[in-house]
């Protein structure tokens, strides 16, 4: 659902889209003819051919691809990864989370209370990388088919003692959808029966072909449960995000996806929150999904009170007026009017897509019985 292209006003306004890209030249835009035109240039081009500007091409507000500009190359500098671990059941993706969490976070952080906030953040060699503990594969499928994609790298948990199972396959499948890296933990070689190299094979049969054996794909051996080959799978993933070239520009507005959220009893709507792009402010005025409100506070994930949030960090925070979903994405706006405004409109789009998804589930319904 993007906005107003090119060609889209093009055809609206009965130009060549190759005329209206000169226009919009010499009026000091550069475009291609599939690009997104914001308000101001589709009413300088209106005014420019004496269009009156109908409502018909009035952008959609409820749509946040409308209200990004794009962020200039010199602003943009570094940021985290963010990582998945996905997996087959039982092969070790909560153990690993919770050994690299263990070893590097309370690191330094005596005192901190390590609080569960369903993402988190370490320092290796002086770079941060965030975890994202979604409860496997479905979480990622969901907020991908909903258009959000947190991930930058993908590490896939294979247990040396029981091999790719189809839970693995499936997460290959996600995360080749995705177009993320994949990173290969292959985990329990402490175990028994353990046989890392069946497990290469098997995984070679899926097009990932270990670098030892001439393919790109990085295998790591790892213990999760004794804390061996963390520092390895830490040094691989910081090797791959420099790949990535990972950037983002803190100064601006935030925008970002819900991780996850829920009621609470004490403190009302609470929703974890990756800031993607640009800072998240306590006491901002941000559009969450359908709903919206002000960022009343922020805990990060060592649950510590913060006033502020980067780029590639999860933060929860309080003072929405009602409870998004994972995989929402999140904007703020500068003015407290303009993101109540959209909220309200998002949140009537929702109200009226819910009643018709409701009309044609009844309609299927009556169908079937005839
Ligand atoms: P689900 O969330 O249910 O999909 O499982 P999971 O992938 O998160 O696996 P989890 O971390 O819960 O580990 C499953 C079992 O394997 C637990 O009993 C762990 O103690 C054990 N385990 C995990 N890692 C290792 C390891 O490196 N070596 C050995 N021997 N056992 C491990
Ligand atoms: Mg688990």
């Amino acid at each position: 659902s993007g906005g107003l292209t090119v060609s889209d006003l093009a055809e609206k306004i009965n130009k060549d889209t190759s005329e209206l890209i000169k226009k919009l030249m010499t009026l000091g835009v550069m475009a291609t003819k599939n690009q997104n035109l914001d308000a101001e240039s589709i009413e300088l081009i209106c005014e420019e051919y004496g269009v009156e500007v109908e409502e018909e091409i009035v952008l959609d507000a409820t749509d946040f691809d409308n209200f990004i500009t794009e962020d200039k190359e010199e602003d943009l500098i570094e940021r985290p990864a963010v990582v998945t671990i996905m997996g087959h059941v039982d092969h070790g993706k909560t153990t690993l989370l919770d050994s690299i969490r263990d070893t590097k976070v309370t690191e330094g952080e005596a005192g901190g209370i390590t609080q569960h906030i369903g993402a988190y953040q370490i320092v290796e060699n002086n770079k941060r990388i965030t975890f994202l503990d979604t409860p496997g594969h479905a979480a990622f499928t969901s907020m991908r088919s909903r258009g959000a994609q947190v991930t930058d790298i993908a590490i896939l948990v294979v247990a040396a003692d029981d091999g790719v199972m189809p839970q693995t396959v499936e997460a290959i499948n996600h995360a080749k959808a995705a177009e993320v890296p994949i990173i290969i933990a292959v985990n329990k070689i402490d175990k028994e029966g353990a046989n890392p190299d069946r497990v290469m094979q098997e995984l070679s049969e899926h097009g990932l072909i270990p670098e030892d054996w001439g393919g790109d794909t990085i295998f790591v051996q790892l213990s999760a449960i004794k804390k061996e080959g963390i520092d390895d799978l830490l040094e691989m993933i910081l090797l791959v995000s420099e790949v990535e070239e990972l950037k983002a520009n803190p100064n601006r507005n935030a925008t970002g996806t819900v991780i996850e959220a829920e009621l609470d009893k004490g403190r009302g709507s609470v929703a974890t929150l990756l800031v993607q792009n640009g800072t998240l402010n306590v006491g901002d005025s941000i559009v969450v999904g359908n709903t919206f409100g002000r960022v009343r506070a922020m805990v990060n994930d060592l649950g510590r009170r913060v006033k502020t949030a980067g780029p590639s960090t999860p933060v929860e925070i309080t003072g929405l007026s009602g409870v998004p979903e994972a995989g929402d994405p999140f904007m703020v706006f500068e003015d407290e009017r303009k993101a109540r405004q959209i909220g309200e409109a998002r949140q009537q789009k929702h109200i009226v897509e819910k009643r018709n998804d409701k009309v044609k589930v009844s309609l299927d319904d009556l169908f079937e019985h005839i």
